[in-house]
């Protein structure tokens, strides 16, 4: 098929690779003449395993190329799908902002002979039904498709998805959707649109609310009896529950879950529609991302006003460089707001984009120096090399009494064991009964699973 996907974000650029992969003949639709040009030359603009390479790869069988608008294109030789996948982000409200989603079906509304237009971004329910009234010629060939590939293994998911959730008004489109993604083992929920845009939400609400109730159960585990690794390691192995989105730290803060639960509320509440279990998902969440700060002003007291914070660590996932949620954006401003010094390593972005990100904070080029005469650190993305650092190397680095708060719960405490330091994270994750602190040079006894 000749499928063109407009918006070439981290789901747009997947899609638009994986599609040509597939053997369908693919334009890529960007309108950022930089990210366009970083395309045209093979460049993946996100950073996503495999995507390189992929791109590359689907660029040399000549099925795949790119273009800064949908029309021109189109005249050459017509489109038959239209994938829609540009943004939604966050208004200032939290409701989304569908300006993008507007525009561009706006844009595939024009094109003659039409295609189909296939809807991937996440939208509130009763967008597609609002924004086709105003394109009434689309809706026999229209689709709600959202897209539920998780960043890191954005390629296998749209690949091999757990399932297919296909909103119609015209049962035909689906025949077009089967054609578009091939033989797929998984099941697939052919439904209306308004009923698609709700699955999608609600499928990040319930991934939202694991996470935040992983860490209500950290603060109910944050005293010296309580261990929260083997309590989430007991809940988890539950096959009803399971260990994903159970793993205690800074709160979620994807490019999805913030902004999908905030306008899932907002759709709520211009509906007069309670959501008090979502309302608190949110509230857990955002009291979640000053667990730093909070330990910090309790550790350091009157001292964290002039000490020297080492954050390592801006992106939320190590294998995403999608920063736009990372705790990191909250975790420092609140940290310079304290009047700390504040430090940033990340092994994967460079000085100029961290002094972009975190004005007044002094970007650290290696974990050494970056933790050098450093009163405390917080742990925000779990790097290996971060991980599986020399922390009694580091240790000798840190200013006493130093302080480690542990942000994603990913450090190995027994590595940690007998150093001059206070180790901190969300709940306890010290054997049961141990001492709070370790800096007291106590043998450590690895807990029994
Ligand atoms: N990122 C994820 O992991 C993920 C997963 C599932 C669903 N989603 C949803 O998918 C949608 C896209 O997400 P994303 O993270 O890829 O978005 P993004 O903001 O990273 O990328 C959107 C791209 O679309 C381009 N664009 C916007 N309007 C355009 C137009 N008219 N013509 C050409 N290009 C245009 C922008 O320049 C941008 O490059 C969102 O609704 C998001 O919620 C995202």
């Amino acid at each position: 098929m000749r499928v063109a996907v407009i918006g070439q974000g981290y789901v747009g650029v997947t899609g638009a690779v994986a599609l040509a992969r597939q053997g369908h003949h693919v334009t890529g639709v960007e309108k950022d003449p930089a990210r366009l040009r970083s395309l045209a030359g093979g460049r993946a603009p996100v950073c996503e395993p495999g995507l390189q390479q992929e791109l590359g790869l689907a660029l040399g069988t000549g099925r795949l190329s790119f273009a800064p608008g949908l029309s021109r294109a189109h005249v050459a030789e017509p489109f038959e799908v239209v994938l829609i996948t540009v943004g939604t982000p966050p208004a200032e409200d939290g409701a989304a902002d569908l300006s993008q989603v507007k525009a561009a079906l706006g844009e595939v509304a024009e094109l003659l002979p039409a295609p189909y237009a296939v809807l991937k971004s996440t939208v509130p329910p009763g967008t597609s039904e609002r924004l086709t009234a105003e394109h009434p010629r689309l809706r026999d060939r229209y689709a709600y498709n959202p897209e539920f590939l998780n960043q890191g293994s954005a390629l296998d998911d749209w690949s091999a998805p757990s399932r297919v959730v296909a909103g119609v008004w015209a049962p035909p489109v689906v025949d077009v959707l089967r054609a578009l993604y091939g033989a797929l083992a998984c099941p697939w929920v052919v439904t209306a649109p308004t009923t698609a845009e709700m699955a999608k939400y609600a499928g990040n609400a319930f991934l939202a609310t694991k996470i935040s109730f992983a860490n209500e159960c950290a603060r109910l585990c944050a005293t010296p009896d309580l261990n929260i690794d083997q309590v989430m390691q007991a809940v988890g192995l539950d096959p009803r529950i399971g260990h994903a989105f159970l793993q205690p730290g800074l709160g979620f803060g994807d490019s999805c879950l913030p902004k999908d639960t905030a306008a899932l509320a907002r759709w709520a509440a211009s509906r007069g529609l309670p959501t008090p279990l979502l309302d608190a998902v949110i509230d857990v969440n955002r009291d979640q991302a000053a667990l730093v700060r909070d330990t910090l002003r309790r550790e350091l007291g009157a001292d964290l006003p002039r000490s020297e914070v080492a954050v390592l660590g801006a992106r939320y996932e190590p294998w995403s460089d999608d920063v736009r949620a990372a705790p990191s954006r909250t975790v420092v401003p609140q940290l310079l707001a304290e009047a700390a010094g504040v430090r940033v390593w990340d092994p994967a972005t460079d000085a100029d984009e961290l002094a972009r990100l975190f004005p007044g904070a002094r970007p650290c080029a290696d974990l050494r120096t970056a933790v050098r005469g450093a009163r405390a650190v917080a742990v925000l993305t779990e790097w290996p090399e971060a991980v599986e650092a020399d922390w009694s190397l580091l240790a000798t680095e840190l200013a006493a009494p130093a302080v480690v708060v542990d942000g994603k719960n990913c450090l190995l405490p027994e590595r940690l064991a007998g150093l001059p330091l206070t180790y901190r994270s969300a709940g306890n994750r010290l054997p049961a009964r141990a001492a709070a602190s370790f800096g007291d040079g106590a043998p450590y006894a690895a807990p029994s699973t």
